[in-house]
């Protein structure tokens, strides 16, 4: 969840003020630190609460056996129809948080209702709950009439499966926003694929064939067919291409292939795998020069994003070791990454001041970010945790860890000294960074803890400078974040998705996929107003009025939209406004552009 569309213009001033605020309690922060607060370095000495108790290692252990059952109260509350903050949501129903206003999220999105009944499932199928079972039938009832329910991307067939949000009693949401967010059909087929799979070795196979299946297919038919047009990320403000978009649908398409390959139904398992194959190619082109994954090809920001931990802790196989591929949690390219990412909070947040270089720091989703203040999140800082204790599942599997030059910055954290190599169980290296780790781990899950209010509500975000909880109230994800992120530390893996020895193909195919091409347009608007682009193309709609697409505010007054063009055309298009219902042209000729036939290209223009 994020920038809210219809209020687009107000956020934009909004953040401005909020940036000259954040200025000033920086500074009065640092200097009551300095006397308040002696430099500790978390890392080597637990960090110091307000209570002047120690919440070093041992506090984890409790945050963790009092915070899990709280996060799963929290989790079914949200659930409808008799969770408890859930009232008006339809049986299955997942609202995001019951918070109706700054921010209301009283909807029901398909990216964190999957990934919310990921979670479920898993605690389902592995008997660690087994009364959840009448709850993920009411999930798969609800997510079929969604998949039916006709909004503004489409219908079932012509593009409402990428609809992102709806009304909790499961009609489409027809307000602006941020459309098509094509994450959702895959997290959902991957949450269902997880109990199809159960079923079927349980011999229910009937219900996989008649029911499951059906909603499989529509999303990963979508995928295979979408997956290279443009989307909006899964913080719904940037339109281009999103790593956690693409690896997720990698992930959905093989593991679907092999559902398909069980169930005989060999014209998908050769349609999956052959676009698995692509988008398995296409995601090595997010890793980057300065050694991390931008996490969008348009947005014009570092690229530095929380995306890309989600993204290997949701890909995460353990049967795949450390395979760099797939950027597993444990690879060299995803370490590097982590690091990199890590490091762009530490100056940033006045809640991490004082930290050593090499502790663990809240987290949160870019340091760009500006949305309610731009704070640390739970979510974010849960899955840096994450990302770790898998990749300590895996070395202490296959007991080794190996430092290459990519991966060498990370491990210099913990011991500087070290350089490449392979360091097996057997060396004092291996068991000193399995114990180091461990620690960074659990610091990421001492600062949510500590920043958790007593009775373990997880909001959205905790205040940069306080620490206090802030944004959306409850925040369903926040509470399947600490869950996953406790069955890490405790050495539990979801089932194999079928990543182990999966090779990219030395030539990608990406037809079709086009030229990224980012239309800019410097436009002043009114408060609730906002600015779309249509034009000659598909990609851009035909020109139709109600289908343009809507730019993003986040640079205003420059309106932006990165979407993929056809490579070497010539393309027609116009802008439009739209306030209250009224749809206000620019003033003629159409405008004109030549998509080049590589790389990508950036249009700049002024309202007309
Ligand atoms: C198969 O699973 C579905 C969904 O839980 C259930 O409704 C059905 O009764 C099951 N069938 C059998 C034969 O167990
Ligand atoms: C946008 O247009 C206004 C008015 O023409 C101009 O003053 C301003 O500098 C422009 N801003 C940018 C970022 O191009
Ligand atoms: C638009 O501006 C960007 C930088 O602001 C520049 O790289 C790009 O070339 C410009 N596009 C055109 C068509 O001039």
């Amino acid at each position: 969840m994020s920038a809210i569309w219809t209020f687009a213009l107000a956020f934009a001033f909004a953040s401005l003020f909020v940036w000259q605020q954040d200025g000033v309690d920086l500074q009065l922060m640092d200097f009551r630190r300095t006397w308040l607060v002696p430099f500790t370095s978390f890392f080597e000495q637990g960090v110091e609460d307000v209570t002047g108790e120690r919440s070093g290692i041992k506090s984890v252990d409790s945050y963790v056996s009092s915070e899990g059952p709280a996060a799963k109260a929290g989790l079914l509350a949200n659930i409808g129809p008799s969770g408890s903050k859930a009232s008006g949501a339809k049986a299955g129903v997942v609202i995001a948080s019951p918070s109706t206003s700054n921010p209301n999220y009283l909807y029901t999105w398909v990216r964190d209702s999957s990934l919310v009944f990921k979670t479920i499932i898993d605690q389902f199928t592995s008997g660690a709950d087994t009364s959840l079972r009448p709850l993920i039938d009411d999930f798969v009832t609800a997510e079929a009439k969604l998949q039916q329910t006709t909004n503004p991307s489409g219908s079932v067939s012509s593009g409402g499966l990428g609809e992102p949000k709806f009304n909790i009693d499961e009609t489409a949401f027809t307000g602006d926003w941020g459309r098509p967010q094509r994450d959702g059909p895959a997290l959902r087929a991957t949450a269902l694929i997880s109990y199809a799979n159960w079923l079927r070795a349980n011999g229910n196979t009937t219900f996989v064939s008649n029911t499951l299946w059906q909603m499989i297919k529509l999303d990963l038919d979508y995928v295979a067919s979408n997956w290279n047009q443009a989307t909006f990320d899964l913080w719904e403000e940037v339109s281009s291409s999103s790593f956690f978009t693409t690896a997720v649908q990698h992930r959905a398409l093989r593991e679907g292939s092999a559902l398909a390959s069980a169930l005989g139904q060999s014209a998908s398992v050769t349609n999956y795998n052959t676009q698995a194959d692509s988008v398995l190619c296409f995601l090595q082109s997010y890793w980057n020069s300065n050694s991390y994954i931008t996490a969008n090809t348009g947005g014009g920001r570092s690229g530095k994003d929380s995306n890309t931990i989600l993204a290997s802790i949701h890909t995460f196989d353990s049967a795949a070791g450390c395979d760099a591929a797939t950027f597993q949690p444990c690879s060299d390219k995803a370490l590097a990454n982590l690091k990199v990412y890590v490091d762009s909070f530490r100056s940033i947040y006045s809640i991490n001041k004082g930290i050593a270089s090499n502790g663990a720091v809240a987290v949160g989703r870019y340091p760009e970010d500006v949305y309610m203040g731009g704070n640390p999140w739970y979510l974010s800082t849960f899955a840096v945790a994450e990302q770790l204790y898998d990749a300590l599942i895996v070395w202490n599997k296959q007991k080794s860890i190996a430092v290459t030059s990519t991966s060498l910055a990370f491990f210099q954290q913990f011991s500087p000294s070290i350089t490449a190599g392979t360091y097996s169980s057997s060396t004092s290296t291996f068991t000193t960074l399995i114990s180091d780790i461990k620690s960074f781990a659990d610091g990421f899950v001492a600062l949510n803890a500590k920043y958790t209010p007593s009775g373990g509500g997880l909001a959205e975000q905790y205040d940069r400078n306080s620490g206090a909880a802030t944004s959306a109230v409850d925040l369903t994800w926040s509470y399947a974040s600490a869950l996953t992120v406790f069955a890490a530390r405790q050495g539990t893996s979801s089932p194999s998705w079928g990543a182990s020895g999966l090779k990219v193909p030395s030539t990608c195919n990406t037809a079709g996929s086009g030229i990224p091409v980012t239309f800019n347009v410097n436009a002043t608007t009114q408060l609730g107003e906002n600015i779309y682009v249509t034009g000659s193309v598909d990609a851009l709609k035909n020109w139709s009025p109600d289908n343009a697409l809507l730019l993003s505010s986040a640079k205003y007054p420059v309106w932006s939209l990165t979407v993929n063009l056809p490579a070497s055309t010539s393309v027609q298009y116009k802008f439009l406004r739209k306030f209250n219902g009224q749809v206000t042209w620019e003033s003629d000729p159409n405008r004109q552009i030549s998509v080049p036939a590589s790389g990508s290209f950036t249009e700049n223009d002024s309202w007309r």
